[in-house]
C-alpha cells in the first residue's frame, strides 16, 4: 500500500545507529526530503531545501544545534527551523522525529 502525503504516520527514515553525529543525512519521504540530523542534544528533522535557494542543507555543516547551508552560510537552528544569519530570511520546517526499536522515523508537524 502506498503511503499518501496526507497521511501523518511517521516514515522511517535510517536504523538510529546508522546516523552519525554531526553528520546530516538525507531522506526522501511521502511529504519531500528531509535532512536528518544527531547531535549532541538529540535527532532533528528539518525540510532539506534552503529557503534562501534551492539547495540541501543535508550538504551543509552542523555547529551545535545548527545547521549551515553549504551555498551561503546561513545557519539554521535545529529546534525551531529559524534562519539564525542572513542571506536567508525565512525559516524552514522542522519535523517531528521519534526513535522506536532502533529506527529513526520522522513526520511534518501539523
Ligand atoms: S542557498 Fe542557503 S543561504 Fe543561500
Amino acid at each position: 500500500m502506498t503511503k499518501r502525503s496526507t497521511d501523518t504516520a511517521p516514515f522511517p527514515v535510517c536504523p538510529d545507529d546508522e546516523l552519525v553525529l554531526n553528520e546530516p543525512r538525507a531522506a526522501e519521504t511521502p511529504w519531500g526530503p528531509v535532512a536528518v540530523v544527531r547531535t549532541g542534544t538529540g535527532v532533528y528533522a528539518v525540510t532539506d531545501r534552503c529557503s534562501h535557494a534551492d539547495v540541501e542543507l543535508s550538504d551543509g555543516f552542523v555547529e551545535g544545534d545548527t545547521l549551515e547551508c553549504p551555498a551561503h552560510f546561513s545557519r539554521f537552528c535545529l529546534r525551531t527551523g529559524d534562519a539564525l544569519t542572513l542571506p536567508a530570511a525565512e525559516p524552514v520546517d522542522t519535523w517531528t522525529v521519534t526513535v522506536l526499536d532502533g529506527v529513526i522515523s520522522v513526520a511534518p508537524r501539523p
